[in-house]
């Protein structure tokens, strides 16, 4: 394996879904790999799951939203595993109300998790990418950013990424270093469950009818978005930058 593949990626919120996904696909292409989530103790399983096969993972417990905590766990980060080239802003919540019943609170965490930790995460990381002249930044967007009712805080946060990435690729680009955004559509997680629950209605029932109106009739698996992302990050991708790609199966209204 040569030295390039050995890069140490840090994914955000990889503790289960398409965070853990992308953490063991990463890791699959010989990149250590920094498993960070809002627990540390909620790491292990996936950490775990890239141990077994032979690779190298650290778990990593961090508020992406917190500042202080951002630099502690880089740093951390950079003397136990090495230099974090590879970033995938990953890490996320939902706090989905219609506008007139949507709190400042549900508003703030969505802005926060997303957006501020995105900006802290890459602020923190780009010095080390800098340094050596590569990196790759690739942040969650989603299909939301085009707009979805009940998701004003999400589809703004999400757009916002959208322009993150851009601004990220101009500035950072003359050192090496690409920013790129992934924007699923209907993927199976826990999230997708949890907006299940909230609807009232089954998950099996929830993803059948998605798939209905989905091109290639089925819904996302954490693995379809890990495998783009994987691509972003990718040694060959370093003229690729700036973009947004939805992996929603099928084009986008
Ligand atoms: P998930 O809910 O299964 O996992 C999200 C992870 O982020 C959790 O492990 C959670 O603990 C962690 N997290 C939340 N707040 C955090 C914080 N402040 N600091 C560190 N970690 C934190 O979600 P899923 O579905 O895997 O989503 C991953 C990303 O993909 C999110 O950004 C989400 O918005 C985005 N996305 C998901 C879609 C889907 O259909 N599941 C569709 C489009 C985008």
């Amino acid at each position: 394996m040569s030295t390039t593949e050995r890069r140490v990626a840090v994914v955000t919120g990889a503790a289960r879904g398409i965070g853990a996904a992308t953490a063991v696909r990463l890791a699959e292409q010989g990149r250590a790999v920094a498993v960070l989530d809002l627990s540390e103790r909620d790491c292990d399983e996936t950490v775990a799951r890239i141990t077994d096969a032979g690779g190298r993972a650290l778990a990593v417990g961090c508020d992406v939203s917190d500042a202080g905590r951002v630099e502690a766990a880089v740093a951390r980060i950079a003397t136990e595993l090495g230099p974090p080239l590879i970033l995938v802003n990953n890490a996320g919540v939902l706090r989905d109300n219609l506008l007139f019943r949507m709190d400042e609170a549900d508003w703030d965490t969505v802005m926060n998790v997303h957006l501020r930790g995105a900006f802290l995460m890459s602020r923190a990381c780009q010095t080390h990418m800098v340094e050596a002249r590569f990196g790759r930044i690739v942040s969650l967007s989603s299909s939301s950013a085009l707009g979805n009712r009940g998701q004003a805080n999400y589809a703004t946060a999400k757009a916002g990424l959208q322009g993150f990435t851009k601004t990220l690729a101009k500035e950072l680009g003359p050192f090496g270093i690409t920013a790129n955004a992934v924007a699923p559509g209907f993927i199976v997680t826990d999230m997708t469950a949890r907006t299940a629950a909230r609807l009232g209605v089954g998950f099996a029932e929830l993803q059948e009818s998605a798939a209905e109106n989905i091109p290639v009739r089925r819904v996302g698996r954490p693995a379809d978005v890990a495998g783009a992302i994987a691509f972003f990050t990718g040694e060959d991708a370093g003229f690729v930058s700036g973009q947004v790609l939805y992996v929603a199966g099928g084009p986008l209204d």
